[in-house]
């Protein structure tokens, strides 16, 4: 039976579960749009701070040096949204394990969380456009685009050589980040996009280190990542979660899409 023409023709006895038929109509509706609807409220939202730094701009607002804060709140949204991609993985195993505990069956598009993985990419691609975006006003505002400066920075000012670092890190992920390269470079791709965790590092360093310039507020930043990479290391010794279909007991022929998605969890 096509799945939609199950929401509304009763509860538990069809769909196996708890939840009321509305709830269970809901989840299907959801299921199928969400993953569009977040993925434009996503970008939207990325696309806000910009927006708004920019209209601050035009009329004035942006303090007493603008410059300035250009350069400093794209570092700090590049910083914001790279935390934000790696918090995304421990949210979908959140949201399967509460899936699992109310036995949500139905939906599997929902209920396997995959449309929050789906999520990774845009938003990691969004923390390389800040970091991009800051590395060019740092490089036109500061620098007046001049190599030698550059060089001197990068000798003299460990927090641009840090800076610098994470992100030439960065940018082979943002580049990879295509199905085409996931496909291309299968396994290896994972292995590759594991330098997301030291090109957070070296981003919460270049910070740190701003800090002793009177630059402040990277404690709180610096705490999610060490909640982030325990999570990981711990993550590393746990079992894998079941995937959905384990968790319903059959062995459904798993989409082209999820194949792909399995490749970034
Ligand atoms: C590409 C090399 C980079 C250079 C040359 C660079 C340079 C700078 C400069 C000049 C500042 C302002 C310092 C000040 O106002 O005294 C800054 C601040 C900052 N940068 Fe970078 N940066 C780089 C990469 C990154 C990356 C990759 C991230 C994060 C993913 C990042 C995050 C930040 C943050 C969070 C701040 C402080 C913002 C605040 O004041 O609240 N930077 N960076």
């Amino acid at each position: 039976m096509p799945a939609k023409s199950r929401i509304f023709t009763g509860g538990s006895i069809l769909t196996g579960t708890s939840e009321p038929a509305w709830v269970e109509g809901i989840m299907l509706v959801c299921a199928h749009h969400l993953p569009r609807l977040l993925l434009c409220a996503a970008c939207t939202a990325m696309a806000l701070p910009a927006l708004c730094t920019g209209a601050a701009m035009l009329q004035g607002q942006a303090g007493v040096n603008p410059l300035e804060h250009l350069i400093r709140s794209s570092g700090s949204w590049a910083l914001r949204l790279l935390l934000l991609a790696l918090a995304i993985a421990p949210a979908r195993h959140a949201g399967v394990r509460l899936a699992r505990s109310r036995a949500w069956r139905r939906g599997k598009r929902m209920s396997d969380w995959n449309w929050l993985i789906r999520l990774r990419r845009p938003v990691g691609l969004g923390a390389f456009f800040y970091a991009a975006a800051h590395l060019g006003l740092y490089a036109a505002l500061d620098l007046d685009f001049s190599l030698e400066e550059l060089a001197s920075d990068l000798r003299h000012k460990p927090f641009i050589a840090t800076g610098m670092l994470s992100f030439l890190l960065l940018a082979p992920l943002a580049v990879t980040s295509t199905d085409g390269w996931m496909k291309r470079l299968q396994r290896n791709w994972k292995r590759l996009h594991w330098l997301v965790f030291p090109a957070a590092i070296l981003a919460e360093s270049h910070f740190f280190l701003l800090s002793k310039t009177g630059v402040t507020g990277w404690r709180i930043y610096a705490l999610a990542l060490v909640a982030l990479l325990v999570y990981r290391v711990l993550r590393g010794r746990v079992p894998t979660l079941p995937t959905q279909d384990r968790i319903d007991g059959t062995v459904a022929e798993r989409p082209p899409q999820a194949a792909a998605s399995d490749i970034r969890q």
